[in-house]
């Protein structure tokens, strides 16, 4: 560490080893004690800086055995070699890695007693280098730990641990470098051909008199940690003592939970079951007596849930062969009944992942005899569902946090009740639900009935709604008649109208029907002000979807109602409706419908033109003004551009007045961000709508678009200017032409402005919609673009986009530097469409310009994000951009690369690969190969990435980890 001088003004008298160790300390107690977060932070980097060094090895050996020392510096010193083992033994001559296993082995003897943190990390380190050993250096790692750590029982503990993290570490940590073939000889030698001595061993000390429960639990821990590797079979484990004494354990309170686990994890291992088998009827035998330790296990919820999870277990592992042994399997599967039957809804959960398996299996035989013999269990299972589906009698009793919990767990329990619908039919199904409604009100008078008991069943129905056959005539007719007949309650209302709303597919196959329906839904939405409104504005919306050309005669009683709720209801009832009502118009012929909707936008934009005249209009006018924007841009959106072709000629005179009042709305209000927000939006949809007739309303559109943009800076103006450009710019008229150029212009100059005196992070939404526009504008009138005095600003922007932290808007800021530097006009003489070879030139000269005065900054910016935080999806963009700028730009780049890459931070990629880096690139470019300027970048990020893993460990098991303990 000596050219990293630590935060501690070691003592010039004292050995270099002793400095180092006061070093750490110091940073360490920084680390845990300082208030202040930078010097933490920067405690942090020194330790892992420290990490690195090849001292560390040495001043970690130190620290691990010093036994005065505090807890944190020696478990720092055991993480500090499990790290360098991963990442940096080839600091390790190959002569000395034994004596390091040797190192290793001592300070583990000496941790023999404690604390497990320590033995833990130790062992990790020894798993490791165990690895990366070959069979001369390691030559019996198993069998040599058990004869030095096995027959005392003080070192047994230490024994256990080590035989426990092997297997993980030796198959889950893919960082540490071995090649393919080496690893698979060497996993062999240590785990596969080890496991029959583990189980031999584990079988000794499992049947040894005196154990401590601890070291009972450690013996089970070790087996699981064999099993889940699939090192140890469960027909292997089967064959000795240690299967029973598992079974065995569970009547143990102190091994119950480790005992648990081990059952689940055999029973897991067991899932080909057809090589298993034996091993399954014995552990079927075992289960069965299980039953009565789960009735009896009554309130203890700890005990149910073990139980449970085994149950469940052996359910998910054998539900493919349930159909063929219902002999054996039913009582399991009449076990996990009873747990989805129990009172606590975690418990009950455990077991949904199983009923959702069974009825797959049951799915496939249905009809047949021996899946009728579970039929019954799926009818309890409804009625056990419909149950906890029951809100509690006193539902102000349950406090914030369990009620959206209980509500968010009903809509998990309907996809259960799914399941059920899969197997008995829903018919059935919904039967059942229907007459548990009609019993509970034939037995009830108003004064006793409670609202919970038909709520519950009413929402299940709602639940099983997708289930349902929209032909059935027995149930569904029952069901959408009995709903107006409900108790007057608001929560039986709003399940009631939710469940009308899964249920319109069959009211358009009977659509006598809608008016009944039509009129409990409007009595609904008089509920002003509750949820009901919101239940009633969602069943209008799919009524009008689904039945839409049973509607079209409805639609004066519709216009009525519509003109009536829209001052009273709440935005989003108001937008559900409004859909609805597009749907029915569009389903129009197309002659009629732009009159219907016509009729339909005029009061909303008579609301609007109110507003708009009104200079004072308050905050509660301009939402409201906003609202019916939305509900108009809602509804072109469901009709989309499908009419544009069939508007006769006069609609553009009603273009023209409809934007005339949204122009009048954007000079009033335009500076309020909501109303840019909406107003832009609705542009967007009136744009599509009115395709080519909207041409005439363009040229005051973008006169008005970038004035508001000038004076707000708002991003909804330069979107859906550039979705003018998009949408109009590639076959404009001259005028038109004229007047993209001139708000191109104009918001080019904002945006200018705005980077002078803003911080390109403060301004990310704008920077994100300007780049889509530029793009638009590169796209389809390239010469506004490239031939504007403002492209080289463009261009600055786009590197200040490049620096931002979101994904998106680098990787659209990415294309647009790839579609101009990698532009058609720098490699032919005239580009495909209509410009002229002069006009070709004229853009490369701009763009060879452009990259002559940015380019070293461009480069540089690809190259630091290449390396630190671009995203990975971004990578091939970047790549390419490379590839293309050296394509077209070899003498600059051939200036440009070195001394950049030279800054690149080395954190990110080490000198080494710097420059190897800058060497392959030059020769790539001496042999003029593009091919392996590509392979030199993606070398140089895959060397950036291995940096960052680093990093990355650094941060889950690094120095600050250790807070968090
Ligand atoms: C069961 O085994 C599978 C592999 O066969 C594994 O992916 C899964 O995580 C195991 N389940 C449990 C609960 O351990």
């Amino acid at each position: 560490m000596s050219a990293t001088p630590g935060p501690s003004s070691a003592d010039a008298a004292l050995a270099p080893e002793q400095q180092a160790i006061q070093a750490v300390m110091q940073a360490l107690n920084t680390l845990y004690t300082d208030p202040d977060n930078n010097a933490k932070a920067s405690a942090n980097t020194w330790l892992q800086n420290f990490q690195q060094t090849s001292e560390a090895w040495q001043t970690a050996n130190a620290l691990l055995l010093a036994s005065e020392l505090p807890l944190e510096p020696r478990l720092f010193a055991a993480q500090t070699f499990r790290t360098k083992i991963t990442f940096d033994l080839e600091q390790v001559p190959r002569p000395q890695r034994v004596a390091l296993r040797d190192t290793l082995l001592t300070a583990l003897s000496a941790y023999a007693s404690g604390p497990r943190v320590i033995q833990t990390q130790l062992s990790l380190a020894l798993s490791g280098l165990a690895l990366q050993l070959d069979e001369s250096e390691w030559p019996t790692v198993v069998p040599a730990m058990i004869e030095r750590y096995g027959s005392n029982p003080e070192t047994v503990p230490i024994l256990l641990e080590f035989l426990t993290v092997l297997p993980e570490e030796v198959i889950t940590n893919h960082r540490i470098p071995v090649d393919n073939d080496f690893y698979h000889t060497r996993c062999h030698f240590l785990l596969s051909a080890a496991a029959p001595e583990i189980l031999k061993l584990l079988s000794m000390y499992v049947q040894a008199s005196g154990l401590t429960s601890q070291i009972q639990t450690g013996i089970f821990q070790c087996l699981r940690s064999w099993l889940k590797s699939g090192e140890i079979s469960a027909g292997q484990m089967a064959d000795t003592p240690l299967f029973d004494l598992s079974f065995d354990a569970l009547a143990s309170d102190e091994l119950f939970d480790v005992a648990t686990d081990v059952v689940c994890d055999l029973i897991n291992e067991t899932q080909e079951v057809e090589e298993n088998m034996d091993t399954i009827q014995r552990v079927l035998a075992r289960l069965h007596p299980l039953r009565q330790e789960l009735a009896a296990a009554g309130d203890d919820e700890d005990k149910v849930r073990g139980l449970c999870r085994i149950f469940v277990q052996a359910g998910e592992s054998y539900y493919r062969i349930i159909l063929r042994h219902p002999n054996e399997l039913l009582p399991v599967v009449e076990a996990i009944a009873e747990c989805t039957a129990y009172h606590d809804l975690d418990i009950v959960q455990i077991t949904f992942r199983f009923w959702y398996l069974l009825s797959g299996a049951l799915g496939h035989a249905y009809g047949q005899p021996e899946a009728q013999r579970f039929y019954p269990l799926y009818e309890r299972l409804l009625e056990i569902i419909i149950r906890h589906l029951r809100f509690p009698d006193d539902p102000d009793a349950l406090t914030g946090q369990e009620r959206d919990d209980f509500r968010s767990f009903r809509h998990f329990m309907g996809d259960t009740l799914k399941d059920c619908c899969h197997v008995l039919g829903s018919r059935q199904c919904l039967s059942r639900s229907l007459s548990l409604i009609q019993t509970t009100i034939a037995q009830s008078t108003p004064e006793t009935l409670k609202w919970q008991d038909v709520e519950a069943p009413l929402f299940s129905m709602r639940a099983m709604g997708a289930e349902a056959d929209p032909r059935d005539d027995e149930v569904l007719p029952q069901i959408i008649h009995i709903i107006p007949t409900l108790p007057d309650h608001p929560k039986l209302k709003y399940a009631g109208l939710l469940v009308l709303s899964r249920y319109t597919e069959w009211i358009d196959m009977h659509p006598d029907q809608i008016p009944a329906q039509l009129s409990y839904i409007s009595a609904g939405l008089d509920q002003a002000g509750s949820d009901v409104t919101a239940a009633a504005a969602q069943a209008m919306n799919f009524l009008c979807q689904d039945c839409h050309r049973h509607l079209v005669p409805y639609l004066p009683q519709l216009y009525d109602f519509f003109r009536s709720v829209n001052d009273k209801l709440g935005p989003d009832d108001l937008v559900a409706i409004s859909e609805g009502i597009a749907h029915v118009i569009a389903g129009m012929q197309s002659s009629e419908a732009p009159q219907a909707l016509m009729q339909f936008a005029q009061p909303l934009l008579e609301a609007l033109n109110q507003v708009a005249a009104q200079q004072g209009a308050g905050k509660d006018e301009l939402r409201k003004a906003a609202d019916r924007m939305e509900q108009l841009e809602k509804m072109l959106g469901v009709i989309g551009s499908s009419l544009a072709r069939h508007l006769p000629q006069a609609c553009g005179k009603t273009c023209e007045e409809a934007y005339a009042v949204l122009d009048r709305m954007l000079a009033a209000h335009g500076h309020v961000y909501f109303v840019s927000e909406r107003a832009c939006a609705l542009l967007r949809r009136g744009l599509s709508f009115f395709g080519a007739l909207a041409g005439g309303s363009l040229v005051p559109l973008l006169e008005r678009l970038a004035t508001c943009f000038e004076q707000t800076g708002f991003p909804g103006y330069v979107w859906i200017t550039g979705k003018c450009i998009d949408q109009f710019g590639r076959d404009a008229s001259l005028p038109v032409t004229a007047a993209l150029q001139g708000a191109s212009d104009r918001v080019n100059a904002k945006v200018v402005q705005l980077l002078d005196n803003t911080m390109p992070a403060e301004m990310g939404d704008v920077l994100d919609d300007y780049m889509h526009t530029s793009l638009a504008v590169l796209q389809s009138v390239p010469a506004v673009l490239l031939l504007s005095p403002s492209f080289p600003h463009v261009f600055r922007a786009t590197l200040a986009a490049l620096t931002l932290l979101k994904t998106e808007t680098t990787a659209t800021a990415l294309d647009l530097v790839l579609a101009i530097v990698g532009h058609d006009s720098l490699t032919v003489s005239r580009i495909q469409g209509d410009a002229t070879p002069s006009e070709t030139s004229a853009y490369a000269a701009a763009i060879r310009q452009v990259v002559a005065q940015h380019g070293f900054q461009l480069t540089s910016t690809l190259l630091n994000g290449l390396v630190t935080q671009f995203s990975p999806e971004v990578m091939p963009v970047v790549v390419t951009t490379l590839k293309v700028l050296t394509g077209s730009f070899a003498t600059e780049m051939h200036a440009w690369i070195p001394p950049i890459v030279e800054q690149l931070p080395t954190a990110y990629v080490p000198e080494k690969d710097k420059q190897a880096f800058v060497q392959r690139y030059m020769q790539a470019l001496a042999g003029n190969s593009l091919d392996q300027v590509k392979l030199a970048i993606n070398a140089l990020y895959a060397a950036s990435r291995k940096a960052r893993e680093r990093t990355r460990t650094d941060r889950d098991a690094g120095p600050s980890a250790l807070l968090d303990r």
